[in-house]
């Protein structure tokens, strides 16, 4: 089975308007023909198959949306079986090698790559808008010091919407692109007073000087220096990976913001829910288990044992496999060669050596052989960033940083639509049908 992203056959393919496929429905005999377009059927084409005039025709299952194509998008391309990933049809491999991240961000929300001008003036407007109002503070310090700053980060996000109220009109270009800013700006902030929190430290204003990761990694780490200067060989480390993490086409977080966002609710609110789905352990919480599982590993005489008891299923392998993904994901063999660049500066992960074992081991092992399970982008990002001297529980917070833009832009195709509605699947219904109520005294 082909794990490419359907295309429109404009590489040669099939013409798409000609094809058609022929179904027999044997309950009837009767044949339909449905059209085949882009590589896909609509689902509502299967309708017209029922039994009599009271069915009301077929639907498709697809739990998981294993096989399901939710909307045509222009963002990103994936090609799984060959490992390729490109942003408006740029390979990562070159924008992680020349590009800058709010560089990306424009080319992922415009369409195309900016000219000095028009970077210059989104740079300008993105760093005028990294403060926030100062009853976010209060706010964040309303939660306990332990909280998980992923939590904090999805609760802050979503209280954004309640400080730009004209968020809500999503019809109104200039407006959405004032939120498409803010968001942009804000999210580096917001994660790095989560941090603070933690930390019990004071919160470290942006500082308009610096980059956009300099200004995060000085909102991170500034002491009482009067004026704090990143490394720019980390400043530029953090700058490719908010780069690879930058969109995905439609994994589970960006489907949870086009689906949230199909309700015409504010972006802010919409993004909210990508910082939740993010959160969970098979998505952008994969990079901080991958920590805890070498961790948890500790030393190189341990990892057998441990491959065991992932072919027992008693364990999973973090930072391995992927839904599109059947061969190395490109931004790991990226990752990878960048976390050389952070250890050179800040010293060597040990437990970098335990994770090229791991590495070594599972490529040759039949069982990730047969399943293709291959290091993905979360398998050596936790590395890196602890090398950074990141707390694993601000892993994910910093793929939510990255994953902003392509949030943004995903957000922004779904809104422009005209084939988009509000998201709402069927269900196959397997529960009781139409009882009686069962008085209290009568029930067992
Ligand atoms: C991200 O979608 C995206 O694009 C996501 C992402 C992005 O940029 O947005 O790329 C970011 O989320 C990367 C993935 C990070 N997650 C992890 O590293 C967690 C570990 N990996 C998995 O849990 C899993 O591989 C998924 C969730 C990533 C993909 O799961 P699928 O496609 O639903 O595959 P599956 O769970 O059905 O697994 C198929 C088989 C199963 O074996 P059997 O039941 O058939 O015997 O492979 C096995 C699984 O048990 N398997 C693993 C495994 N991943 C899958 N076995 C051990 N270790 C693993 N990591």
């Amino acid at each position: 089975m082909s794990t490419e992203t359907a295309s429109n056959g404009a590489e040669g393919g099939v013409a798409a308007a000609s094809a058609t496929l022929t179904v027999t429905d044997n309950r009837t005999g009767r044949q339909y023909e449905i059209p085949i377009t882009d590589g896909t059927i609509r689902g509502i084409d299967l309708r017209q198959i029922r039994v009599d005039d009271e069915d009301f025709g077929l639907m498709s299952y697809d739990p998981a949306f294993m096989n399901t194509a939710s909307c045509r998008s222009a963002i990103t391309f994936i090609d799984g079986d060959k490992g390729i990933l490109e942003y408006r049809g740029y390979p990562i491999e070159q924008l992680a090698e020349q590009s800058s991240y709010l560089e990306v961000a424009y080319l992922l929300i415009h369409g195309e790559l900016p000219t000095q001008q028009q970077l210059d003036t989104w740079t300008h407007e993105i760093t005028i808008h990294t403060f926030v109002h100062e009853n976010v503070k209060e706010f964040m310090q309303g939660f306990r010091y332990d909280a998980h700053p992923m939590g904090m980060l999805l609760a802050s996000v979503g209280a954004l919407s309640t400080f730009y109220p004209e968020a809500s009109q999503i019809k109104d270009a200039e407006l959405r692109y004032q939120q498409i800013i803010r968001l942009l700006a804000k999210m580096p902030t917001l994660a790095a007073f989560a941090y603070r929190h933690n930390r019990g430290m004071p919160y470290v204003y942006p500082d308009n000087d610096l980059s956009y990761a300099g200004n995060f990694l000085g909102m991170l780490f500034k002491i009482a220096e009067l004026k704090y200067q990143p490394d720019p060989r980390i400043e530029r480390a953090l700058d490719v990976l908010f780069i690879l993490h930058a969109d995905h086409e439609q994994n589970c977080s960006t489907s949870a913001v086009r689906g949230v966002g199909s309700s015409q609710v504010d972006p802010y609110s919409a993004l909210a829910a990508g910082v939740g789905a993010l959160y969970g352990p098979l998505h952008g919480g994969a990079n901080e288990q991958v920590l805890r599982m070498l961790h948890r590993i500790e030393r190189k005489e341990n990892i057998p044992g441990f491959i065991d008891g992932v072919k027992a299923g008693d364990e999973r392998l973090m930072g391995f496999g992927h839904r599109v993904y059947k061969n190395y994901d490109p931004r790991a063999k990226i990752i990878k060669k960048a976390a050389q660049d952070v250890f050179d500066v800040m010293g060597t992960n040990p437990y970098l050596d335990i994770a090229l074992e791991l590495e070594k081991i599972a490529l040759e092992d039949e069982y990730f052989i047969e399943r293709k399970l291959y290091p993905n982008v979360d398998f050596y990002s936790g590395l890196i960033y602890e090398a950074l001297g990141m707390p694993v529980e601000m892993f994910p917070v910093l793929f939510a940083i990255g994953r902003t833009s392509g949030w943004i832009a995903q957000w922004l195709e779904m809104i422009e639509d005209g084939e988009q509605k509000i998201a709402r699947p069927r269900q196959i219904y397997t529960g009781a049908r139409t009882r009686e109520y069962v008085p209290m005294g009568s029930r067992s």
